[in-house]
């Protein structure tokens, strides 16, 4: 075990206040990314006490496997308008960036009126493309992590504590 619940539950209220403090009067998109934030996006939400609106994105870069194929694709696209909205983006785990540096430019084509990345985990040992994290939940080891959402091929999101998978 790499992260116990309390201290999920903990960061994860310590971001909520972030966020509530930024985003009150705004009306916030919260974009999740699937599958992983789905537990994450949960939790959130159920900890900010104003108007919002919850959407998500599905995205692949990763085959099968612990390693990134360096290509992001849209698998499941949007059906809120983000035009004019102001978008916060939910991540499980930052790990090289392509991902969400991915999504920054595919949103940043539909004019939103604003974008900032919420990530859970950072993992920033690994980073290959520059990324600007608005808000970071907890900073992990490069050690591949399962639980509380995050998966190894579809295995273990259901484990309520984040954990290290051991090869
Ligand atoms: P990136 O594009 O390399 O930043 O990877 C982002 C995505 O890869 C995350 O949304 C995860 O789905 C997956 N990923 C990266 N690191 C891990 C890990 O340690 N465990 C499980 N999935 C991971
Ligand atoms: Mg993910």
């Amino acid at each position: 075990m790499l992260i116990p619940q309390a201290e999920i539950a903990s960061a994860v209220k310590r971001l909520a206040s972030e966020i509530a403090r930024d985003y009150r009067e705004k009306n916030p998109l919260l974009l999740g990314i699937l599958k992983g934030s789905f537990v994450f996006m949960a939790d959130l939400v159920r900890k900010l006490d104003f108007p919002l609106e919850v959407e998500f994105i599905r995205l692949s870069s990763y085959g099968s496997g612990q390693q990134s194929t360096g290509k992001v694709k849209v698998v499941q696209g949007l059906r809120l308008a983000v035009r004019g909205r102001h978008v916060l983006v939910v991540e499980d785990i930052v790990d090289t960036g392509i991902t969400v540096a991915f999504l920054l430019e595919y949103l940043k084509k539909k004019k939103p009126a604003s974008v900032r990345l919420c990530a859970l985990t950072d993992k920033p040992s690994r980073r290959r493309v520059p990324v600007n994290l608005d808000y970071i939940g907890l900073t992990v080891p490069d050690k591949f992590i399962v639980g509380y959402g995050i998966d190894f091929n579809e295995k273990y999101r259901n484990l309520p504590d984040i954990c290290v998978l051991e090869n």
